[in-house]
């Protein structure tokens, strides 16, 4: 089954470039709104770092969702968007004093912190402007995630959060500061996780040093589990919402919350994945000794998925019925790893027929870059172009 495309409309536009279909990013957020408000205390914020270009951010905006940002970038590409600051979280292993400062300038929700110098900057910064800035600990809580390693962050080895040894000392010392206020524990395992046995794991955790903190007297009122929701590659037609019911499930049955505690996600992959498409121009097929290959006018530079993480995105020639043949999908780049993929079955291609690469709308736009003096992909969305 193929998707459908304004491919009419697509010839008038300069290839490759991003297509979203906003009907579907619609969708996607109102079944994520029900799914989450069945629970009256979970609140889900949008990921920004899996797609921040403005007319994707309108449309979340526009449900109402939160924003979890982790760099001032992000932070000012959504207030420019309008979301709330009391709705904006701002995370990241590495803050510099002039995002802390624009977080506590607009008075963001809350700060995820990452390390005891970390909270010291930010205590210091806030001191100097009269503030009190909410700050959670991100807590790396040494989950395995079933993932590509390069996108597993849970893990003792990784660089992100405040180890289950250090998290009491941590906590001790936040509680001493006049200028932060500790709200809450941040946790994140990992990316495009499909195995909910995974999140189950983090439940089992987040209870253990629940149990621990509250046997010292230390409450709380806000849990954030982060994101990583996976999505289905291989059948972006048959499966263009993810699993949300049972990953909501997964921690209604297995989190324990004290009364009074909200549930925070910080969904990235799963609210944008599969409404963005990447379309490109074939440039030339070209017959090898052993295989043919079909030639984009995309690269890696436009989406570098295939090359940085072996991931797979599914290719279609929306501009041909005919027969079925096979390809190695590659870019324009000079690098051997601009392979999109190899053996690749599309209906036969010829020369300036168009190519669509599925489930390309979270961390594809985004990690675009400008190697070898190419020019960023442009985004247009289904509203503009119907
Ligand atoms: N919260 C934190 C703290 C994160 O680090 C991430 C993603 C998310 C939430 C959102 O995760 P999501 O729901 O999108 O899985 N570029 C890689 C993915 C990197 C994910 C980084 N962190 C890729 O293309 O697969």
């Amino acid at each position: 089954m193929k998707g459908t495309f304004p491919v009419s409309k697509f010839r008038e536009l300069q290839t490759p470039f991003y297509y979203y279909d906003t009907d579907l990013l619609r969708e996607t957020l109102e079944v994520v709104k029900n799914e989450s408000d069945r629970y009256g205390n979970y609140v889900v914020h949008y990921a920004v770092k899996a797609n921040a270009n403005p007319k994707i951010l309108e449309v979340i905006r526009d449900s109402g969702m939160g924003a979890d940002c982790v760099s001032g970038g992000e932070i000012k590409a959504c207030l420019d968007a309008g979301f709330p600051a009391e709705k904006v979280v701002f995370a990241g292993v590495g803050k510099a004093d002039w995002e802390i400062e624009l977080g506590l300038d607009h008075d963001i929700f809350c700060f995820n912190v990452e390390s005891i110098p970390e909270l010291e900057v930010i205590n210091e910064l806030a001191a100097a402007k009269g503030k009190t800035a909410n700050v959670a600990f991100r807590i790396n809580p040494d989950v395995a995630a079933h993932t590509h390693a390069n996108i597993t962050t849970g893990l003792a080895e990784n660089k992100f959060g405040i180890s289950m040894e250090d998290m009491d000392h941590v906590i001790d010392v936040a509680l001493g500061m006049d200028h932060v206020k500790f709200i809450g524990l941040h946790f994140h395992i990992g990316s495009q996780i499909l195995d909910m046995g995974d999140f189950v794991a983090l439940c089992h955790r987040v209870n253990e040093l629940q149990d621990r903190l509250e046997a010292r007297g230390i409450t709380f009122g806000h849990v954030n589990v982060g994101g990583g929701l996976g999505i289905d590659y291989d059948h972006p037609n048959e499966q263009p919402i993810p699993e949300f019911q049972s990953y909501f499930v997964t921690y209604a049955e297995h989190l324990k919350l004290r009364p009074g505690q909200t549930l925070y996600f910080e969904l990235g992959r799963s609210i944008v994945g599969q409404c963005g498409n990447l379309i490109s121009k074939v440039l030339y097929v070209k017959q090898g000794a052993k295989k043919q290959f079909a030639i984009l006018d995309a690269g890696m530079t436009d989406l570098i998925r295939p090359a940085l993480y072996d991931a797979y995105h599914q290719m279609e020639n929306i501009t041909s019925e005919a027969a079925v043949e096979s390809y190695d999908v590659v870019g324009p780049i000079c690098e051997s790893s601009d392979v999109f993929g190899k053996e690749v079955k599309l209906n036969q291609v010829k020369r300036g027929d168009y190519i669509a690469m599925r489930s390309a709308g979270a961390y594809g736009e985004i990690m675009a870059s400008g190697y070898n003096c190419r020019q960023l992909p442009q985004g247009y969305t289904s509203d503009e172009l119907s």
